[in-house]
């Protein structure tokens, strides 16, 4: 038995998660969180800051920098000096942050669809207008999606500011390969854009083999000079609920920029987030490495269910991330959610990541979770 098929009841904590179902047989398979208990390190440190007794406002230590920074020299290859890094209490504000940093009001940024839901939504706070360009299918092999960069180029206007990359991507999967990366980097460096490269979901591999992750930091030539990546353990380590991310900016005059754009709206990060974020970076790696594992078999089953009892429904080969993005548009389905909810099943809305049709399926949870969600998706078929 793996440490990942402990059921955790997480009912009545409070989980965001579990509570827009309470008291109904509804599997909560929707926003991106995992039913696993974090790593014992991570713990650790949360419980020994703890013991310290204050929890006043706080600021980066330099342990979590350089725990940072040997984490992206050891995995990623990248010698970053640990002053490039400003924490933020979490991503989606530091997506905000980044759009203040290029042009004004009536600019605009660019985002691919299908698109983690902030991304649609950024534009509105910060007065901006929002372009979309849908991704489009690789050519050949199994269902996978790629920048459809005709598309970008057509799309792209002068008032055109920031250039938002999602790799690796929620909801499709994908790792985007260096080559795909770079000809990312071309074209905000040919258009004059700002690249903000949300790489959240960067070591949730499920195949670090064949389709490693390539930040964008390592891009060589001028791109640093307009880059601005997100990374946190949030995701890997199951710590969301700390509100703690980081931005790692090269550049100094565009770091400045950045940080002056927090404004009231951005609280401080908490003192518990830098001290998981810290173990989280220099321990956790052996239990990451057991989690893909695990994850990669959760896809394994649900790629098999779907070939042998529902081929009509589509899902893209997943090389990253524990949410699958379901294309349901043969069932011809009124309202795909509602109907998937009604048989007890609580997925994620494709609408909400500009993509009808289709729905969204975190399999971050114990097999045997999984395995009944499997189950109501034969009766909901
Ligand atoms: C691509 C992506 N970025 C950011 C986030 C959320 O980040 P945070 O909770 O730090 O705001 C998520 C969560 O699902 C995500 O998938």
């Amino acid at each position: 038995m793996s440490e990942f098929d402990t059921i955790i009841d997480r009912r009545s904590t409070g989980s965001l998660k579990w509570e827009r179902y309470a008291g109904r047989d509804v599997l909560p398979l929707w926003v991106a969180d995992m039913d696993f208990a974090v790593p014992d390190c991570v713990l650790e440190a949360v419980r020994s800051r703890l013991d310290h007794g204050i929890l006043g406002y706080s600021v980066a230590h330099q342990g979590v920098r350089e725990a940072i920074t040997d984490y992206l020299k050891d995995e990623h290859g990248v010698a970053a000096d640990p002053g490039w890094l400003v924490f933020t209490p979490g991503m989606v504000p530091a997506k905000s942050q980044a759009v203040l940093v290029a042009g004004g009001p009536g600019d605009a940024l660019m985002v691919c669809t299908p698109a983690y839901p902030p991304f649609l939504n950024l534009h509105r706070a910060t007065q901006r207008e929002l372009i979309t360009v849908p991704l489009c299918e690789m050519p050949d092999g199994p269902l996978r999606y790629t920048l459809d960069f005709e598309a970008m180029e057509a799309a792209v206007t002068a008032r055109t500011k920031v250039f938002f990359l999602c790799n690796p991507h929620n909801p499709v999967g994908r790792v985007f390969t260096a080559e795909e990366v770079q000809k990312v980097a071309e074209f905000c460096l040919a258009h004059d854009l700002l690249l903000v490269s949300d790489e959240i979901h960067c070591d949730l591999l499920l195949e670090p083999e064949t389709a490693p992750h390539y930040t964008a930091l390592r891009v060589p030539g001028a791109i640093q000079e307009r880059l601005i990546v997100l990374m946190a353990a949030s995701k890997t380590c199951n710590i969301p609920g700390l509100s703690t991310a980081f931005a790692v900016i090269p550049d100094a005059t565009l770091r400045r920029k950045f940080v002056a754009s927090k404004n009231t709206f951005i609280a401080e990060v908490n003192p518990l987030g830098y001290h998981a974020t810290e173990a989280a970076y220099r321990f956790s790696r052996p239990w990451r490495q057991r989690l893909q594992a695990y994850l990669r078999g959760n896809r394994d089953r649900l790629a098999s269910f779907l070939a042998e009892q529902a081929p009509m429904v589509r899902m893209p080969h997943m090389e990253a991330t524990y949410l699958a993005w379901l294309d349901v548009r043969a069932l011809n389905l009124e309202n795909p959610h509602a109907h998937f909810e009604k048989h007890g099943l609580g997925f994620s809305p494709g609408t909400d990541f500009g993509g009808p049709g289709h729905v969204r399926l975190n399999f971050g949870c114990p097999r045997s979770t999984l395995d009944e969600a499997l189950r109501r998706f034969a009766t909901a078929l």
